[in-house]
This record gives structure tokens, sequence and C-alpha cells, in this order.
């Protein structure tokens, strides 16, 4: 099973950008918490960061074919990003949206996400393990 993990923009700074939200464990300790978990499920992992709106799409782009499902945080993007949903719907591959905190008891801009009607389902609040429990998701969605 393949498992593309695409982290948005802004999350490069994970670890010092704003730790009182979003912790103070970097991108890549979670990469390689990631990849530790992946081995343990046999899942087989490619990553992604990208500051960049069309970098995430061609990303999705070129994952059909290849991953069985997506684990995405889409960060601002989430909010605002038609062609990331478009992308999404595109390729049809099971998505799994994921964040690090809460949208949904935060700003009002942040309740809203553009991607979760198109995505498998949404995981947001519990820090950097939401990643896992999107990990473990995929691996549910993926299999079925
Ligand atoms: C985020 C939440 C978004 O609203 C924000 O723009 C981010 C990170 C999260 O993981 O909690 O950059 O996706």
């Amino acid at each position: 099973m393949n498992v593309l993990i695409i982290h948005g923009p802004n999350l490069n700074l994970l670890g010092t950008r704003e730790p009182e939200v979003y912790g103070s464990t970097t991108l890549e300790d979670i990469n390689a918490m990631l990849t530790d978990e992946a081995k343990r499920l046999g899942i087989e992992l490619r990553t992604v960061q990208s500051n960049s709106e069309g970098a995430l799409v061609d990303a999705i782009q070129a994952a059909k074919g290849w991953a069985d499902a997506i684990v995405m945080n889409p960060a601002a993007y989430t909010h605002t990003s038609v062609a990331l949903r478009d992308a999404v719907s595109a390729v049809g591959i099971p998505t799994i949206e994921i964040h690090l905190s809460n949208i949904h008891a935060r700003e009002k801009f942040r309740h809203r996400s553009l991607i979760a009607p198109v995505a498998a389902g949404q995981i947001a609040g519990f820090g950097a393990e939401s990643y896992r429990l999107g990990l473990l998701a995929a691996k549910s969605v993926a299999a079925r």
C-alpha cells in the first residue's frame, strides 16, 4: 500500500511557528514518526511539502497511479483553494484531510474547509498525532 503525505504552506516552519497553537514538534520530527509508523503498518510513504498552491496541485496529480491514499494537511489553502479541491476530486484517490489544531474551535474563517466535502474524512485537533491518526485512516480507507 502506497500513501502520499502532503504538507501545505508554512508547515516547514513547524517547531518555531506559533508553538502555542501548533506545538513544538518540527516537520522533520513528524516525517520521521510517520516513516516509523508506515514501516510498522507495511505502507510505502512519499512526503511532499510546498508553500505553493500549484506545486501541491502537481503533487496530487502525480500521485495518480501510485498512491492508494493521500494524507494532506492543506494548511491555509484548506480555506481558500478550489484548485486543491478540484485536484482531489479529479484524481479520485481517497484523501484524509488533517490539521494539527482544531480548526472548528478557532477563528470563523478557519471553520470552512473547501477540501472536506471531497475528502474521505477529516482529523483535526490532535497536534502531531493527527498525522498518525491520518495514516491509520488512510490504511483503513485504502483497504476498502
Ligand atoms: C492548519 C490550520 C490552518 O487553518 C492553518 O492555516 C495552518 C495549519 C493546522 O494544521 O492546524 O497553516 O492546517
